[in-house]
């Protein structure tokens, strides 16, 4: 699959198989992620422990729940709702607090479902894990976060089971020429 063919196919997944997927796999999409624009320092963090990702499942769940946004709270009330979709591994992207973090791990999780979606995998960029970050401040050290990094983002991959808790893609009219 090329570049372009990847980048139309992503799509969100938010329903997986409980299948690991291989290190090669998990290889090749951390590379995917160093080798998308930066500026500044992060951190990837490969958890692919099920106790720990059922605890960031857990608290995230509960979070949303208790956020008061209308979005959240209604996402979480679905029957059998779990904030990482039942993801074998997740890849949480830290980096100091500054001006352009969230943007430059934003930058390496998108290139990184690009290459989870060229290699046949369902992927997810999810900003919830930040939830059960702020949750458990224990959590950062459980992780191996390097010290003074905090979590921006996250990716869910695994293989796709279904279509579980899938969102309508809007179709976008945002774009103008100058010529
Ligand atoms: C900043 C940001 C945060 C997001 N957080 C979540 C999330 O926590 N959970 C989730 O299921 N999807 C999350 N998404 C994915 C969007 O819901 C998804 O990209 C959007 O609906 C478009 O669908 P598509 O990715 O299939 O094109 C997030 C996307 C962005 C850009």
């Amino acid at each position: 699959m090329d570049a372009l063919e990847a980048i139309a196919k992503r799509k969100s997944v938010r329903d997986y198989k409980k299948d690991q997927i291989s290190d090669k796999a998990v290889a090749a999409i951390i590379a995917a992620g160093q080798n998308a624009p930066s500026a500044g320092p992060y951190h990837i963090t490969v958890v692919q422990n099920r106790e720990l990702l059922q605890h960031i499942s857990n608290l995230a769940l509960e979070a949303m729940k208790n956020s008061g946004n209308e979005f959240l709270m209604s996402r979480a009330a679905l029957p059998g709702y779990e904030p990482l979709y039942g993801a074998p591994t997740l890849f949480l992207l830290s980096a100091p607090e500054g001006p352009y973090s969230l943007a430059t791990t934003s930058c390496a999780a998108t290139s990184m479902t690009i290459a989870a979606t060229a290699l046949g995998l369902g992927s997810c960029y999810l900003i919830t894990p930040k939830l059960a970050f702020a949750a458990d401040k224990g959590l950062t050290a459980r992780a191996g976060i390097p010290e003074g990094y905090e979590i921006m983002c996250a990716v869910a991959v695994g293989y796709k089971a279904g279509d579980k808790f899938a969102v309508e893609r809007i179709k976008k009219d945002n774009v103008n020429y100058v010529k």
